[in-house]
């Protein structure tokens, strides 16, 4: 069953992307570009999610008005370039809980290795965004998505800044019912495993570690 891919492209969100993707861009400027796409990533995200009417009063009379319930959601960061999109999708729902993965790869095994994972409690009720700038080979989006479909969630959407085919393939190869959300699907991974073009290290640029 193919996955469904949701490639956001609004001018807002293709302008700022590309002012990511250059090599020129300063840490700073990055870091504040990931957290302005993170908003505009959270308003598609968001489209389809209920709402109830609660009884209101205006100054000038009582109404209905829908509302969402903003802390049934919880956004979990697969450490640690996904936080970098927290705060922007925060700022959007701001009563959404938070939760953290954290994976590294077995260079031996070259499988995903957990060393954090803390969600908050009655997942059940809960439906996941599951954030991660780059959905490169998939390796680590695939096992977080697994540990966290362990916990129960509601639902689960998969929320990135850049993609790449086989990324996606080897995704909906094993979630095919996770929607992803992304700014662009770029060409190919190169044998290093980046995405080309990509922007490179997101995990560098955002927090200025090379
Ligand atoms: N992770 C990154 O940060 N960049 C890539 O291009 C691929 C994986």
């Amino acid at each position: 069953m193919p996955g469904t891919v949701h490639v956001i492209a609004h001018p807002l969100v293709q302008h700022k992307l590309t002012l990511m993707r250059s090599k020129e861009t300063s840490t700073s400027t990055f870091r504040n570009l990931l957290s302005e796409i993170s908003m505009l990533l959270a308003y598609e995200v968001c489209r389809d999610m209920p709402t109830t009417l609660t009884d209101i009063e205006t100054p000038i009379a009582k109404m209905r008005a829908p509302m969402l319930d903003g802390k049934k959601i919880v956004i979990i960061s697969i450490l640690r370039a996904g936080n970098g999109l927290l705060d922007g999708m925060l700022k959007i729902v701001p009563s959404a809980r938070v939760g953290h993965i954290g994976l590294y790869r077995d260079h031996k095994t070259l499988q995903a290795v957990e060393y954090f994972y803390k969600v908050p409690e009655s997942m059940g009720d809960r439906d996941a965004i599951v954030v991660d700038p780059m959905l490169a080979t998939g390796n680590s989006a695939v096992a977080a998505i697994s540990r966290i479909k362990a916990s129960g969630p509601k639902s689960v959407k998969f929320v990135c800044l850049l993609a790449c085919p086989e990324g996606i393939r080897a995704f909906h190869d094993a979630h095919p019912d996770v929607p992803v959300y992304t700014a662009a699907v770029d060409e190919r991974l190169n044998e290093k495993s980046y995405i080309v073009p990509g922007l490179g290290d997101a995990g560098d640029r955002l927090f200025g570690t090379k």
